[in-house]
């Protein structure tokens, strides 16, 4: 399973690629907007410090909601490093505009999904990765992680080569049943990530080695 890390703040990216276990980044117009990011010379910059830090795919999101408006913010965002996704929303003129980006070869990623349905439309317009946001669905009282299973049961069943991203990560079980599910690509927080490492019989078996080294 591929890990991106779901923020736009440079100093966390920049802490989970020296972990070394980084896959690419996904933002959002909230996230930019979390880091005081404003104007599109320095939205452009932003983007352009994010691919310099690491090496995988970095979404990148359109704000217009028209096929032309999106086409255009979309060319100009690929056009700054081939590692930039364009990642649009899940509305008609994003379907249309993802089936055009998908045809001249540009990655990228339907986003605000939240049924199966959504899901099955954005791989048939070609889409690199879908996005079924799941903590937005356990908000609501709704399985978010079973969405997940069913868009991997319908593109198994058609061998659909559209990764599922598992978005709106939002604790470190959520990436775990993610793998157990089959989720091609799941995007967190730090801290999330940060807790695979955790475990107590790790921290106590360590101290237990490091006391007993001192008689070596
Ligand atoms: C995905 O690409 C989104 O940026 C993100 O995962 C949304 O997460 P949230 O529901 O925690 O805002």
């Amino acid at each position: 399973m591929k890990f991106f890390i779901d923020t736009a703040n440079l100093d966390q990216i920049k802490e989970a690629q020296a972990l070394g276990v980084l896959d690419g980044v996904t933002t959002n117009p909230s996230l930019m907007a979390k880091e005081g990011i404003s104007g599109e010379a320095n939205i452009i910059n932003h983007y352009k410090a994010i691919c310099d830090i690491v090496d995988g795919d970095v979404s990148a999101e359109v704000l217009s909601v028209d096929f032309d408006g999106m086409v255009k913010e979309g060319e100009a965002l690929a056009a700054l490093n081939p590692q930039i996704v364009v990642k649009l929303p899940m509305i008609k003129d994003g379907i249309k505009a993802c089936r055009y980006f998908t045809a001249k070869g540009i990655k990228t990623n339907v986003t605000l999904v939240f049924s199966v349905g959504q899901a099955l439309l954005a791989a048939k317009a070609g889409a690199t990765y879908v996005s079924p946001f799941i903590g937005r669905l356990d908000d609501i009282s709704t399985d978010g992680l079973h969405l997940v299973s069913e868009i991997r049961e319908v593109y198994d069943n058609y061998a659909f080569e559209t990764e599922i991203l598992a978005a709106s990560v939002r604790h470190t079980m959520h990436i775990v049943d993610c793998a157990k599910i089959g989720a091609d690509v799941m995007t967190g927080p730090l801290p999330a990530i940060e807790g695979l490492m955790r475990h107590p019989l790790t921290d106590s078996g360590l101290a237990k080695f490091l006391e007993d080294a001192k008689s070596l």
